[in-house]
């Protein structure tokens, strides 16, 4: 019998050591090291083909390597499609992480529910009844699924060869565990080495995998960051678990832009896609209420309007409170300190609270006017005129900036409805024909006069 072999791996980042230290050298994170059993040898779970076709890859001219058109198979789910860049490349490893609880695997499930392909759906984490009673509420008839609850790699691939499925999704790469190796499920060398005996499948029989992945308590994909430099794409699914809408979005892709995003929201029988987040990002309440501003938005490539909601109100304490939900306090901050200093509003002895409505987060620049509007129009307790929005940067000195891709923002309120936008005067603005009214401002001033007159 072989002699057991252990070495020392980095949970972190997945950097192995021959004795134990306290501090990664790679990742420099401290007490992250464990020792894990590794038996090395010459075997691989998906080993049937790699025998028989050792195939030596040559090199070829540039000009020699054709450029046709992949052939991509529709994965049915607009927003899935727009992610992954088109559709789902053949023999590719999508790793998708999230939350628990988000809808990781109620979104995979769907998809392979929907798909006219054979899908064989592995979860090592439902029986195989918990699965039927939520396939039968997302969508009963489906004809070409296979539920496989099945945590270890041999064995999946036994079925796998049996059932011959086109697509393959594993739920989740956690709870798969390899004979090969004797550490336990979840560690970072059975991660590893799963991980490669299912890349392994996939490259040589051209079907493509798609792995649910947990993540961590901060926020990156548990066992390693190796696991993201293996597989070809990896997706992030996030959004508030008390909020219905998910944002899916893809943080590497071999085969696409990084910059889609496709949208969702949670329902009674699985995820509905949405394919005109704006119209349910803005309340449709009629009434003119003060301190709610619309700011138009671009997450990833897709124009967005959202809601940004203020309370201004007398500070009942010593010290003002200030809170943002969905927007960064700091940049919260700074703009007040703006308005006070560059515009004469006195809000040092007020609480600020504010607020993007559904549950979203946004890092663009572009809605600080958005931003700026909503708080002047609750201190002033004057509701801001229906069909007006907003799109720019309010930089220190009080100056409104340019941001990116202002036409996109500008066509897009037009398409909601909205009669007049604020952008800055310094966008060179190349619309024509639009017949909503294009407000160029410099100054905060000057949308305060536009605004309240
Ligand atoms: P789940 O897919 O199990 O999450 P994950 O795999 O990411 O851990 O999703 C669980 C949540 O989704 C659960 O709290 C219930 C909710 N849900 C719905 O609201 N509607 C549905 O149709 C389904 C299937 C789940
Ligand atoms: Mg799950």
């Amino acid at each position: 019998m072989a002699k057991t072999k252990t070495a020392f791996f980095c949970q972190n980042c997945g950097t192995q050591y021959a004795k134990w230290v306290g501090q990664c050298s790679a990742c420099k994170e401290w007490n992250t090291v464990v020792e894990e059993v590794v038996q090395k040898e010459d075997k691989s779970g998906w080993k049937t083909v790699s025998n028989t076709s050792k195939k030596i890859a040559k090199p070829l001219r540039i000009q020699e390597i054709s450029t046709e058109k992949e052939l991509r198979l529709n994965v049915h789910d607009l927003e899935f499609n727009r992610v992954l860049g088109g559709g789902l490349v053949p023999g590719s490893l999508v790793l998708i992480g999230g939350e628990p609880g988000i809808g990781k695997s109620t979104l995979l499930l769907q998809i392979a529910l929907k798909l006219p392909y054979k899908t064989l759906y592995v979860s090592g984490e439902e029986s195989q009844k918990q699965i039927k009673m939520r396939a039968d509420r997302i969508h009963p008839n489906s004809e070409s699924c296979f539920i496989l609850t099945e945590t270890k790699t041999q064995n999946i691939f036994q079925q796998i060869e049996a059932i011959e499925p086109d697509i393959v999704v594993i739920d989740s790469i956690q709870t798969l565990h390899s004979d090969y190796i004797e550490s336990a499920a979840g560690s970072i060398s059975q991660i590893r080495e799963c991980t490669s005996e299912l890349i392994k499948f996939a490259k040589e029989t051209n079907t493509p995998v798609i792995l649910i992945g947990h993540i961590t308590k901060d926020g990156s994909i548990a066992g390693p960051k190796i696991l993201e430099h293996m597989v070809d794409t990896v997706l992030q699914f996030e959004g508030d678990r008390n909020y219905v809408y998910r944002i899916l979005r893809a943080l590497k892709n071999r085969f696409g832009s990084t910059a889609e995003l496709g949208i969702y929201e949670m329902q009674g029988n699985g995820l509905r896609e949405v394919n005109n987040p704006s119209e349910i990002l803005i309340s449709k309440n009629d009434d003119r209420l003060s301190g709610t501003a619309i700011a138009s938005t671009v997450e990833g490539m897709r124009p967005l309007l959202i809601e940004i909601q203020a309370l201004v109100s007398t500070a009942v304490y010593g010290t003002p409170q200030r809170s943002a939900t969905g927007y960064n306090a700091k940049r919260l901050n700074m703009l007040l300190a703006v308005l006070e200093k560059r515009a004469g509003f006195k809000l040092g002895a007020k609480d600020v609270f504010l607020n993007i409505t559904g549950g979203i987060s946004v890092d663009d620049p572009a809605i600080d006017l958005a931003v700026i509007a909503a708080i002047l129009s609750s201190n002033a307790d004057i509701p801001i005129e229906k069909g007006v929005c907003f799109a720019a940067e309010v930089g220190l000195a009080g100056e409104i900036r340019p941001v990116q891709r202002v036409e996109q923002r500008i066509l897009e309120a037009e398409k909601l409805g909205f009669d007049s936008i604020y952008v800055s005067k310094r966008n060179k603005i190349g619309l024509k024909n639009t017949k909503i009214e294009v407000h160029l401002v410099s100054k905060i001033e000057d949308v305060v006069s536009g605004l309240f007159g």
